[in-house]
């Protein structure tokens, strides 16, 4: 997609993301290096997933950010990583950090890759700002999207309820936090076609307000 049509995507996600994506390219570490955000346990379902595709398997990084899990992905196994996000703010980093990769400017629920393209998506904190309701759509993307057998993992704030974000990363921004209930995620995945065969609620630890979810599911091959 090229630059021109990078502001086409509506919505307060977007701009949201937009203005804090140079700070969040500069404040959050890539995973696994030191002061990232994520726990062990967290890494270890990461790199399950890595270790679950095959070699130079087509992966998606859904909701991509500055692009901080593919360098990740990287150092896990020789895999074809392609990046989107909604924010074409956050893209830009993305590209910045991996140049010879491809990314879009596209929102999770309207993708545009042809069905079958990917063995696998990580949606790593990208669903966070999709209510429960808007998931089916999500999830029916993902699955389009990936080859029957094709591997999904979700990571993101565990619970009900939701929240409004009105600062971040040094940025006032208008955003809404949903956290999503794993049985509840993993029914609406199940209604996709997808077999959940691993999750893990973790407490959240001091620098965290709230559980952190994480599913790994495998698109079933009854539907294309
Ligand atoms: C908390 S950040 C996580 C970014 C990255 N996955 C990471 O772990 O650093 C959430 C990202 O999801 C993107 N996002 C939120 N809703 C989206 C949607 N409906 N479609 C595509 N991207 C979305 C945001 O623009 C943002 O870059």
């Amino acid at each position: 997609m090229n630059e021109g049509a990078l502001h086409s995507v509506p919505g307060a996600d977007a701009r949201a993301y937009n203005l804090v994506s140079q700070a969040y390219a500069e404040l959050i570490p890539t995973a696994g290096r030191e002061g990232d955000p994520e726990d062990e346990q967290d890494l270890a379902m990461v790199r399950r997933f890595a270790g679950s595709l095959p070699s130079g398997a087509a992966v998606l990084d859904a909701g991509c950010g500055a692009g901080r899990m593919i360098t990740y992905l990287d150092t896990l196994a020789p895999l074809a990583i392609e990046g989107c996000d909604i924010s074409a703010g956050m893209v830009r980093q993305a590209r910045k950090a991996h140049p010879h990769r491809r990314f879009e400017v596209t929102a999770m629920s309207s993708l545009p890759y042809g069905d079958g393209s990917f063995q696998g998506v990580l949606a790593w904190y990208s669903i966070i700002h999709t209510p429960s309701a808007g998931l089916p759509a999500v999830f029916a993307e993902f699955r389009r999207i990936l080859r029957p057998g094709g591997r999904l993992l979700l990571g993101f704030q565990a619970g009900t309820g939701s929240r409004r974000i009105t600062t971040a990363y040094g940025h006032a921004v208008e955003l809404t936090g949903y956290l999503h209930d794993i049985p509840e995620t993993a029914a609406l995945l199940e209604g996709e076609d997808f077999q959940v065969d691993e999750h893990l609620l973790r407490s959240p630890t001091a620098a965290e307000r709230y559980a952190q979810g994480f599913i790994s599911a495998g698109k079933s091959g009854r539907t294309a």
